[in-house]
């Protein structure tokens, strides 16, 4: 008895909590009759890991049914444990009357009496102890993952060998990380596999290669069970993988993660698992693969070589597609090398194609040109300031004459009819049809004798008209010089005038289209055409006439005009007949245009092309021969080219002759 004393003295005196560890309780007045009407309540307390033990020695409380008149009450919170009365028996044998045993450290006695007593009761003595918990035996509670011990007042937790207590204090696990993977390849498994893992464990692997290289994670199909919540997720036990900032996992299950390609050069494989569980857990094999670069560099860009897969250390060339450039600053760079970098990047990356810009679109003569942007696939919009001007070129052959049905005889043109047409003279008289804005065609046997021609233009009346003077005479190279009065062959009669200086066009002046050799531009036979001069209008007239004229002919057979006279004159494939019903040119006439509509459905819109130039005859009113100038389109275009290489670039400005645009 004396040991236990000191026992519970000593543990008192230790315990950091000031709580009494025994205590005596008594009935008012005890052991003298307890009075009437009383209430009183005693709180007991013991320390932290202990419980109370209370036990009565003695007890003398007015017995009645369910306690109603007096009673002594043992509460816990609000919950009455027991509710004591009536008369037990003297523990004179020094065995307490009663002992009970409470797992708390607080509890309440509560002792009421009512207003009588039919004799008198000596109430109740009782003794409380703290007794120590066996925290341990709790099963509920179940402190330890492993080992529980208990102590007076207390427990700790202990664990099986190899594994380590963890700070909680209460779960044991395995120390499992800090495995360093450095070889090119190899296994890791969970602890102990195939043997079940180890329970509230972490463990954690590092896999870490060379730059440059990725690793790659390959699971056996049947290596591979860890346990899954009872919710199916993996927050029991599980398998987790991160690499450079991205994470894989977390797994769990039968079923293996498929091929882990990382995309990095260092792994940490993270393995968890909780208290339960009787799963085999996981191996797994990790390779290395070079770390593939993305398979263009730039936008817009060519590679060279051209690979379906870069990895690291290889270096490619990049150029631009077509429309773009490198740019560095404000320097322009053909071409730049880039490296397939050891993180699967390319070097360079600050570099990149892009739009070639091509500055402010060129001007246009008589044109304006509006647009957003120069860059590549931009869109510049060019419109013309005048209508006499069209973007591929001038408007030719318009004319203000309506398509009429066949009238005869010579009629007075109107200005706007043949907005061409040139007056020659100094030496020959004759005609000419402007072809673009400086050059003039006409007949060779025109200009042959007259190298300086004086041209008249812009009026039918010649008084109102503007002179202007030629720079050059081209004959064509086949025409035969000779004296015109006994000229027996005038093949090849067809010359080009080079005009001193360009001409504005406008209604007055503006060229007539060329033929093209299409079925759209030789005329048939029988097809009326409209010749135009300030030629003799009958062959007794006199020479000089004011106002131009102009008459309808029809092509004819060659033969026609064999046959309509006897002549030795030659008659040749560069000619063409027309003419008949007295209709005709005539002298002064020469040179000048025969003009025919364009053989089309919608003929309103189509101008007059010139498809014949006025070259020889013999009675004027009968049939008249003209210079096929479909036969002459290649030497036209070429003399004209060639010239105006050789003359270089003209400076001044186009001459204005007509007064209103
Ligand atoms: N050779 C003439 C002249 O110099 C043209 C004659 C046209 N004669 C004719 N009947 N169509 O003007």
């Amino acid at each position: 008895m004396g040991t236990r004393w000191l026992l519970l003295v000593l543990f008192g005196c230790i315990n950091v909590d000031s709580s009494p560890i025994f205590g005596e309780i008594t009935s008012p007045n005890y052991p003298q009759g307890y009075p009437n009407n009383a209430k009183e309540s005693w709180n007991v307390q013991v320390p932290e890991g202990y419980g109370i033990r209370l036990y009565f020695i003695h007890q003398d409380i007015e017995p009645s049914d369910g306690c109603e008149y007096d009673s002594l009450k043992v509460i816990i919170g609000d919950a009455v444990q027991e509710t004591l009365c009536g008369r037990s028996k003297d523990g004179s044998t020094g065995h307490p009357i009663k002992e009970r045993y409470y797992p708390t450290t607080t509890l309440k006695l509560l002792f009421t009496s009512d207003f009588s007593n039919q004799e008198r009761y000596t109430g109740f003595s009782a003794y409380y102890t703290a007794v120590d918990v066996d925290e341990c035996e709790d099963s509920s509670a179940n402190p330890c993952s492993h080992f529980c011990n208990n102590y007076i007042g207390g427990y700790f937790c202990s664990c099986p060998p190899e594994y380590d207590l963890h700070e909680d204090q209460h779960t044991c696990g395995v120390n499992c990380s800090g495995g360093l993977y450095t070889e090119l390849r190899g296994q890791i498994s969970s602890p102990g596999y195939p043997s079940p893992y180890p329970e509230n464990s972490v463990c954690e692997y590092k896999v870490q290669l060379e730059p440059g290289f990725q690793i790659i994670l390959t699971f056996q199909p049947t290596d591979f069970d860890i346990e899954v919540a009872n919710d199916g997720s993996c927050s029991y036990d599980s398998l987790t993988i991160k690499a450079k900032g991205r994470k894989f996992g977390p797994f769990c299950g039968k079923n293996p993660p498929p091929r882990i390609e990382t995309a990095s050069s260092e792994v940490d494989i993270i393995f968890q698992t909780d208290s339960g569980g009787d799963n085999k857990g996981w191996k797994l094999l990790y390779s290395e693969e070079a770390i593939p670069c993305p398979s263009h560099v730039t936008e817009n860009a060519i590679l060279d070589p051209q690979n379906d897969k870069y990895i690291y250390k290889d270096t490619v060339t990049v150029t631009c597609e077509e429309g773009y450039e490198i740019v560095i600053g404000n320097k322009k760079i053909p071409s730049f090398r880039a490296n397939c970098q050891a993180d699967g990047t390319w070097s360079h990356s600050h570099l990149s194609c892009q739009p070639v810009d091509c500055g402010a679109p060129e001007e246009v003569d008589y044109g304006e040109v509006k647009y957003e942007e120069s860059t590549y696939k931009s869109e510049a919009k060019y419109n013309c300031k005048s209508k006499y001007y069209t973007l591929s070129g001038e408007v030719c052959g318009k004319t203000t004459l309506q398509l009429q049905s066949r009238i005869y005889g010579g009629s007075k043109a109107k200005n706007g009819y043949f907005p061409w047409i040139m007056h020659f003279s100094f030496g020959s008289l004759g005609g000419g049809s402007l072809i673009n804005d400086q050059w003039v065609l006409t007949a060779a046997h025109m200009v042959q004798d007259n190298l300086q021609p004086k041209l008249l233009a812009g009026n039918v009346d010649l008084r109102e008209s503007i002179e202007l003077s030629a720079k050059k005479v081209i004959i064509h190279p086949n025409w035969k010089e000779g004296d015109n009065e006994n000229r027996k062959n005038y093949d090849n009669d067809i010359a080009l005038v080079q005009l001193s200086r360009k001409i504005e066009m406008g209604p007055c002046i503006c060229p007539v289209c060329l033929p093209d050799n299409s079925e759209k531009t030789s005329p048939d036979i029988d097809e009326i055409g409209y010749v135009a001069g300030w030629g003799k209008t009958s062959d007794k007239s006199k020479a000089k006439v004011r106002y131009l004229q102009y008459a309808i002919v029809s092509v004819r057979k060659t033969e026609d005009c064999k046959n309509s006279v006897v002549t030795d004159q030659a008659f040749t494939e560069n000619m063409m007949c027309a003419g008949g019903s007295g209709n005709d040119s005539c002298q002064g006439d020469s040179g000048g245009p025969l003009m025919f509509r364009y053989v089309t459905d919608e003929v309103e819109d189509e101008g007059l092309y010139l498809g014949g130039i006025v070259s020889w005859g013999l009675n004027c009113g009968e049939f008249g021969m003209y210079t096929i100038v479909n036969n002459y389109l290649g030497w036209i275009r070429d003399t004209i080219q060639q010239t105006e290489q050789e003359d270089g670039e003209q400076k001044d400005k186009p001459l204005r002759i007509c007064k209103d645009l």
